[in-house]
């Protein structure tokens, strides 16, 4: 992280409503992003996340709503009034260009001076790696190199925003990862506000100092990482962050206990009613007294073992470190700690909080 004191970079967008012909791809967007923050929107394909950025780029003009970029509103700026720099999945780098001219080609359009130009290409090179590769063509990169190639021709203008859609989809696995710590370790050395698209929530969870949650052209919830995975707000962000996610199991809440199929768990202070519970396949174990449940699958991670349990017409997934095979068909009992569930409303969706959960560590 730097520690440098970020002034510029910050982001509002209000209201912010986009339209397809009578599809509504945006629903009303508030966002506050702080200068030099990580920001990234997470959500499934279609929510409206990259639909959300190219009005942040002036790529879109938004039906409803303003957006400024440091107190001053910027809906109708055009997008070469932002200073954004924008990287997409596909880098589109020009192929008959060398790295050189395909990183140095934004300052050239604004008239830079050659000597400048050359200087500024050597630095952005250099700090995604690849300034030994500069009078190579597209062509003769790999994929890895490419992105860095489009990372360097984004930074090299030191624009105020960098926007970044998907930008790590076409790597393979192992590269994602590294990358993924070399965007972190260039988002720090330049400590420009970085809004970053994606679907995969590892990713978002990450790399990201917050983020925005979407579903269906609404942000659902905003927070750190670590927030939205603890405390989600919503059923929906529950079902969605986690891999697998949390367990939604339907509950009853009566004199300070969770009553299951067979099974009461102590939650003292909790809102009686009907409740679904949620709980995180690492947190339950197998147990001599718990909820009953038969085992229909068991998937070896390697270093764990993650089962697949039927409650009373519930599919439960429990993480286990130990590695010993369990039949299939075998009855299992599940049990957690009160401390390790949260509650949510079936009717309005949204997590309960009551005071002795609240005041867990
Ligand atoms: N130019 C367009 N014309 C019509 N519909 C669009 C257009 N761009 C996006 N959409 C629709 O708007 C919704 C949100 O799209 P998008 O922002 O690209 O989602 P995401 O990036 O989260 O996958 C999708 O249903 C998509 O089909
Ligand atoms: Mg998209």
């Amino acid at each position: 992280m730097t520690t440098r004191a970020i002034t510029q970079g910050e982001v509002i967008l209000e209201g912010i409503v986009k339209n397809y012909g009578t599809f509504r791809a945006l629903k009303g967007i508030d966002l506050r992003i702080a200068p030099g923050e990580f920001f990234a929107l997470l959500g499934p394909s279609g929510s409206g996340k990259s639909t959300t950025l190219r009005v942040i780029a002036g790529l879109e003009v938004p039906d409803a709503g303003r957006m400024l970029v440091d107190g001053t509103e910027m809906t109708f700026a055009p997008p070469g009034e932002r200073n954004v720099a924008m990287v997409f999945q596909n880098y589109a780098l020009y192929p008959h260009m060398t790295l050189e001219q395909n990183i140095g080609f934004p300052l050239k359009m604004d008239g830079v001076p050659k000597a400048e130009i050359a200087a500024r290409v050597q630095d952005a090179a250099r700090k995604v790696r690849i300034d030994h590769l500069l009078a190579r063509r597209p062509g003769q990169l790999s994929g890895g190199q490419q992105q860095r190639t489009a990372l360097a021709r984004a930074i090299v203008r030191e624009p105020r925003l960098f926007l970044l859609d998907e930008p790590l989809s076409n790597l393979d696995a192992q590269l994602r990862l590294e990358t993924r710590i070399e965007l972190k370790r260039l988002h720090a050395s330049l400590g420009v506000t970085t809004i970053y698209v994606t679907h995969d929530q590892e990713e978002a969870m990450t790399i990201a100092d917050r983020m925005a949650v979407f579903r269906d052209g609404e942000i659902m919830q905003i927070g750190a990482p670590a927030e939205v995975f603890g405390r989600p707000d919503t059923l929906d962000v529950a079902a969605f962050i986690g891999s697998p996610p949390m367990n939604l199991i339907p509950a009853r809440i009566e004199g300070g206990e969770a009553h299951f199929p067979g099974w009461r768990l102590a939650l003292p202070g909790a809102p009686a009613g009907d409740v679904v519970v949620g709980v995180r396949p690492g947190r339950i174990r197998l147990a001599d007294d718990g909820l009953p449940g038969k085992l229909l699958l068991s998937e070896n991670l390697g270093e764990a073992m993650l089962l697949n349990v039927d409650v009373d017409g519930t599919l439960v997934k429990l993480r286990l470190p130990d590695v010993s095979p369990i039949a299939e068909g075998t009855a299992v009992r599940l049990a957690f700690d009160g401390s390790d569930i949260l509650l949510f409303d079936p009717e309005t969706r949204r997590r309960l909080d009551w005071p002795e959960m609240e005041s867990r560590p």
